[in-house]
């Protein structure tokens, strides 16, 4: 730990959170170098979804670097990719009645949000964007530009023009239709709100909280895009990949967006990959337009490859289904059993949040976690939402477990107040 402090940046953050120096990792289980075990409700911030050094995926990947199949090739067309692609088309598109074109990007999930915005901007020829209050897109300039949150805001000085911010599904209280209330900035050109060329949302907002959209909200702004002629952007980089029980966050309310972007989960190995999928008309970029030296990484093909056969059928969904309402059960159970922490319960499929109004108690919450060998990050615009992103593959005992450990946390803080 001396060396990263004196080394590394101050930028630094989940160093700061797990101040051990970890080692290995296994499924749904971090070790650090002295051993210890911690169980992992933390996931790599949505990139574990299928855990550490998947088996199956390992095997693949061991396999490929022992032919030396190629590593890095720009974005030349490589036997790894043509896999992907065709795994892609016959497991996940084809069967959702869905026809996207795949553009790879470069390798972290801003990298796909912003060519998403280009595109998008680009098809439509006008340069505004609705956002929403809370969303989290991404910190490079154009997709900082897109995100809410303050603390990412505040000093980074860049040009925050062409992007509008409208409420989210909830953020005026249960009973305000947040959806009406764009369609009516929309239909006022003295509103001042622009027509976009784009709408991006998540349909649950990990970073900004755990904040989930019903589907009758996301129904509206499909039909609001569709009938303003804008296009409907769905940022699943975090909650995509199986996250809230189907592949696509997006599938239960029945919408279909115009351009979707994947990252963190999709290689499903941890390996660094970002991609768009758009409708077919929406091509329009010319060759090479939209470039970077790190677009596809093959070891990222291989791995998502296999990943995607979880996909087959529907065994793997309905286990995540069946896990989330194990979740859900026991965070309503530790709800009841402190009610002077004043909770909240927020969430779909395997990503829920445990809403602490005191900030310093969620603080403290997740350290004693920590503490007992439970990795978990808080989120939100004040910190103070404890956050379960757990691998989708945790067995039911250490799922158990980490609740367990987060009981006996919260008593514990709670004493000690
Ligand atoms: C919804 C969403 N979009 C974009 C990003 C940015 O991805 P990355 O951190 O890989 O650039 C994140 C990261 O948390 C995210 O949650």
């Amino acid at each position: 730990m001396k060396t990263i402090e004196r080394m590394e940046s101050q930028v630094r953050t989940y160093s700061r959170s797990f101040p051990v120096v970890f080692d290995k990792a296994k499924d749904a289980f971090l070790f650090d170098t002295d051993g210890n075990r911690y169980i992992d409700f933390f996931g790599g911030a949505g990139t574990l979804n299928y855990g550490h050094n998947n088996e199956r995926m390992k095997a693949k990947l061991l396999d490929y670097l022992e032919r030396d199949g190629i590593v890095h090739g720009l974005d030349m067309a490589t036997v790894a990719k043509v896999e992907l692609l065709e795994k892609m088309e016959s497991v996940i598109l084809k069967p959702r009645n869905l026809d996207y074109k795949v553009q790879f990007t470069g390798p972290t999930g801003t990298n796909a949000v912003e060519a998403a915005l280009k595109l998008a901007r680009m098809v439509k020829k006008r340069s505004n964007v609705i956002s929403f209050t809370n969303g989290y897109h991404g910190l490079t300039m154009g997709s900082m530009s897109v995100t809410a949150n303050a603390y990412y805001r505040d000093e980074a000085f860049i040009n925050r023009s062409d992007v509008s911010f409208l409420p989210y599904d909830g953020y005026l209280g249960k009973d305000v239709n947040t959806a009406a209330y764009m369609r009516r900035f929309l239909e006022d050109n003295s509103s001042g709100v622009d027509i976009p060329s784009a709408v991006i949302l998540e349909t649950v907002q990990g970073e900004g909280g755990i904040r989930v959209a019903s589907d009758e909200w996301l129904r509206e702004v499909e039909s609001i895009c569709r009938e303003y002629d804008i296009l409907l952007i769905v940022d699943d980089i975090q909650v995509g990949n199986g996250r809230t029980g189907h592949f696509f966050s997006f599938e239960q309310s029945g919408i279909k967006p115009d351009i979707i972007t994947l990252s963190k989960s999709f290689s499903g190995y941890g390996l660094p990959m970002s991609l768009l999928l758009f409708r077919r008309e929406l091509d329009i970029w010319k060759p090479g337009q939209h470039t970077g030296t790190f677009r596809g990484n093959n070891l990222g093909f291989v791995s998502a490859t296999v990943a995607l056969d979880y996909w087959k059928d529907d065994v793997f969904s309905n286990d995540i289904f069946r896990k989330g309402a194990i979740l859900e059960k026991r965070l309503e159970a530790l709800k009841e059993k402190y009610p002077q922490l004043s909770a909240e319960v927020r969430g779909r499929g395997f990503i829920y949040g445990f809403s602490v109004p005191e900030q310093e108690i969620a603080k403290e919450i997740a350290d004693e976690c920590f503490k007992n060998k439970l990795v978990l990050e808080r989120a939100g615009a004040r910190n103070n939402v404890i956050k379960f992103l757990a691998p989708l593959i945790i067995p039911d005992d250490a799922l158990n477990e980490g609740l367990d450990i987060l009981d006996a946390a919260i008593h514990t803080v709670l004493n000690a107040h």
